[in-house]
């Protein structure tokens, strides 16, 4: 189960953070989507079972939302061990580590979300003890002052990261199991949505629950974020029932754009089309005009706008497309064209 060693991290309220745990699934057959990885993970966790061992180190990387977190607790759940939950951020100094990895029973998971984050005293404190379950500890101090060996359980490291380009090469390499999570098709988020509603005891309509998966933004946490202001107004406005009526007017009422893409994703349009006339423009330029980092726009925003074919990468930097110019209702500059 989860513990006190979490500190909030990702910008979520204390009654969201309840919320999303209240639907999250538990087990790995309730888990959708993400076919790939979850067929490849099942067999790891198989094997490390029959084997008695405990599982490769995982890594979970990719835009946040899309289920790093509900997966880190699944694979503990299928190995049938207990999980430890920490952070980058919260773990200070080595001591604040060790502590951690001494508690570990053989083949716990010790999960470390935003693994980017880690100092780097920390994180080569980190190495031994993913490599040979072995870590350094100080004993005495002063003159006295000795650093003794200690084994510790076999264990898996579960990182989670929204930004894997800022991890070293030794930590990557020590990582067995690397995978990126991918964003959702609206059929799998509407599958989703259905469940999350039946979790919540609140009626949902087919069609409804497509629409909004439709403008959730490829992400499982938006979709039920959205549910849950659905169901108000449903409660609300009308019976209960979450039908397309109650959707048509909810995203309405919250301003939901038509392709659910969110106020970032807008900006970094706008501001491609608006100041460097479509582009190409370097992600540099476009990071300093919106006031955000280069590489959060490079893992975090601009994966949804190629792949939804918003924005093309040229070596010449990035391009926004036909369908950027329509989505924000602008006409293309004819002079300004790459077709020669
Ligand atoms: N594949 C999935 N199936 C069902 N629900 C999911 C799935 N992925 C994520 N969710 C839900 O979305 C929310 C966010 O997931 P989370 O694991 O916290 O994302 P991340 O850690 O990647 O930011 C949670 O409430 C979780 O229940
Ligand atoms: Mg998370």
């Amino acid at each position: 189960m989860p513990n006190s060693n979490v500190r909030p991290t990702d910008n979520l309220s204390s009654q969201e953070r309840e919320f999303e745990n209240t639907i999250r699934p538990q087990s790995i057959e309730d888990f959708s989507g993400q076919p790939k990885l979850v067929e490849n993970l099942r067999i790891f966790i198989k094997a490390a079972n029959l084997r008695g061992e405990a599982l490769d180190h995982v890594l979970f990387h990719g835009p946040p939302g899309l289920g790093k977190t509900t997966l880190s607790r699944i694979v503990a759940n299928e190995l049938g061990v207990s999980i430890k939950e920490t952070s980058g951020p919260v773990i200070e100094k080595p001591a604040d580590l060790a502590g951690l990895l001494t508690s570990l029973e053989p083949r716990d998971v010790l999960f470390i979300d935003e693994i980017h984050r880690l100092s780097t005293v920390v994180e080569e404190y980190l190495y031994a003890a993913m490599e040979d379950f072995k870590i350094d500890i100080m004993i005495d101090s002063g003159p006295s002052a000795r650093s003794i060996q200690l084994s510790i359980s076999p264990f898996t490291l579960v990182g989670a990261t929204t930004r894997s380009g800022l991890l070293t090469a030794p930590l990557l390499s020590r990582f067995g199991i690397k995978s990126r999570l991918e964003y959702y098709t609206a059929d799998i988020l509407q599958m989703i949505i259905i469940r999350a509603a039946g979790v919540l005891h609140v009626r949902i309509t087919s069609d409804a629950a497509m629409e909004v998966a439709r403008r959730s933004r490829g992400t499982p946490r938006i979709a039920n974020g959205l549910l849950r202001r659905m169901r108000d107004f449903a409660q609300v406005l009308g019976n209960g029932v979450i039908d397309m009526d109650i959707v048509e007017h909810g995203l309405r009422a919250l301003n939901v754009d038509e392709s659910g893409l969110d106020d970032m994703d807008n900006k970094i349009l706008t501001t491609l089309i608006d100041k460097f006339k479509g582009g190409p423009a370097g992600i540099n330029n476009i990071a300093t005009a919106v006031s955000e980092e280069a590489g959060t726009i490079e893992e975090v925003y601009e994966p949804f706008l190629i792949q939804e074919g918003y924005i093309m990468r040229t070596p010449r930097g990035r391009e926004a497309t036909e369908k950027a110019y329509k989505h924000l209702g602008r006409k293309k500059d004819p002079t300004n064209s790459t077709l020669f």
